[in-house]
């Protein structure tokens, strides 16, 4: 097993509970990677010696960004209807029919290329793990093939065919579907299950009919949830007592105690507030709270198509109350605790090698330079992705 020493790093985010802070940084550190483990993290003055040794020259090293919440697997765009949002439209969940008719007309070579691509994307911005969900599908056979495309890129792969009703179906008739045969065939593909608990997408007793289902098929639930409004979601995760419920916008004091008394992660997806001109969440009320935040970029063809975690580091700094420290906190750590992970989000002894160097001495950057590529170097399970 080959070994890799990271030296010369300027600030290390470990996000290791045992160290200060919520980033647990350490100053003048040094990485050592054996295999697709972390192997050792200190002083870089007490470092061990490894085959081979790269340095980082001052600069920070953070943890790859967790990205709990993507919807990369669909055709087409939707720049036109985004164009017309900030001529004024307001968005709503039905836009996401005309991606499931693209999608649906697409080869599953053509959804492989795209998602490809948009993961190498993901990467060049430090991302190292990502949840894909299905969803643009919205039959037996276009959810099951959707998953199976994500499953090739990731473990951590979303049943969402109770995205919306699709046109001209009986949303009665469509849950049973969902609940039956399509969930029989996405399962085997998916580790989750998920559905938009919205209005103009699923009411209460429809997702907490697909959740349930989901969990008896033996995936694990997640939610969109009080995204455009408030909303009964939140409190239906807290309820069903999910890993995660993700948008968390409009939230009463009720669903904060109930996120807060469930344990449960409130991911924000900031992206989407920028891309739909809507009030962003109130991440300081949540923190204060005491809930767990977890950043993601929500990357889909509707209502947020970044697929960078910076940004959306930056945006929570600016928009919603939260601290660089905090914010870098929930792109890593906050997303593994969303997906239910301890080996990744964190640079300690065992986690998996996925680190993010930044041309920047410090994690601030991330929000104080705002747009810039900062992202110098990736290693994914101990591989180098990126030069540096
Ligand atoms: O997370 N909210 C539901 N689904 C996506 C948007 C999908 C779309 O507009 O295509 C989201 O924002
Ligand atoms: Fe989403």
């Amino acid at each position: 097993m080959s070994s890799l020493l990271l030296t010369g790093i300027g600030e290390l985010v470990t996000n290791d509970p045992e160290r200060d802070g919520p980033l647990g940084l350490l100053a003048a550190a040094a990485v050592v990677v054996e295999g697709e483990r972390v192997a050792w993290v200190g002083p870089a003055a007490e470092a061990p010696a490894a085959d081979t040794a790269v340095d980082a020259g001052g600069r920070a090293v953070l943890p790859g960004f967790v990205d709990s919440h993507s919807h990369l697997v669909f055709a087409g765009d939707r720049a036109a209807e985004f164009a017309a949002r900030m001529a004024g439209e307001a968005y709503t969940a039905g836009g996401i029919r005309s991606t499931v008719a693209a999608t649906r007309a697409a080869s599953d070579e053509e959804l492989t290329a795209h998602v490809g691509r948009l993961v190498a994307e993901m990467q060049r911005q430090g991302t190292t793990t990502v949840e894909i969900k299905s969803g643009y599908g919205l039959t037996v056979h276009d959810e099951a093939r959707s998953l199976a495309v994500a499953r090739q890129f990731t473990d951590e792969t979303t049943f969402l065919g109770a995205h919306v009703v699709p046109a001209g179906s009986d949303p009665g008739e469509y849950v049973d579907l969902v609940t039956g045969p399509m969930l029989a065939a996405a399962a085997p593909y998916a580790r989750w299950v998920d559905a938009f608990c919205e209005t103009g997408a699923f009411d209460e007793d429809q997702a907490r009919a697909v959740l349930l289902a989901g969990e008896a098929a033996g995936l694990r639930g997640r939610l969109h949830a009080n995204q455009l409004g408030p909303g009964p979601g939140v409190r239906l995760a807290c309820e069903l007592g999910l890993v995660a419920v993700d948008h968390c916008t409009y939230l009463t004091d009720d669903d904060v105690t109930a996120l807060r008394d469930a344990g449960t992660v409130a991911t924000l997806l900031p992206g989407v507030e920028f891309s739909t001109r809507q009030p962003y969440p109130d991440a300081r009320r949540l923190i204060d709270a005491g809930v767990t935040v977890a950043l993601a970029s929500d990357c889909n063809p509707g209502s947020c198509f970044t697929s960078s975690m910076p940004f959306c580091i930056a945006l929570a700094v600016r928009e919603m109350g939260m601290t660089p420290q905090e914010a870098v906190w929930a792109a890593t750590a906050g997303g593994a605790a969303a997906l239910d992970r301890d080996d990744v989000g964190r640079v300690t002894v065992g986690a998996r090698a996925d680190l993010t160097l930044l041309d920047a001495p410090t994690h601030v950057h991330l929000a104080y330079r705002p747009g810039v590529p900062l992202v110098a170097g990736v290693w994914s399970a101990g591989r180098a992705l990126l030069g540096r």
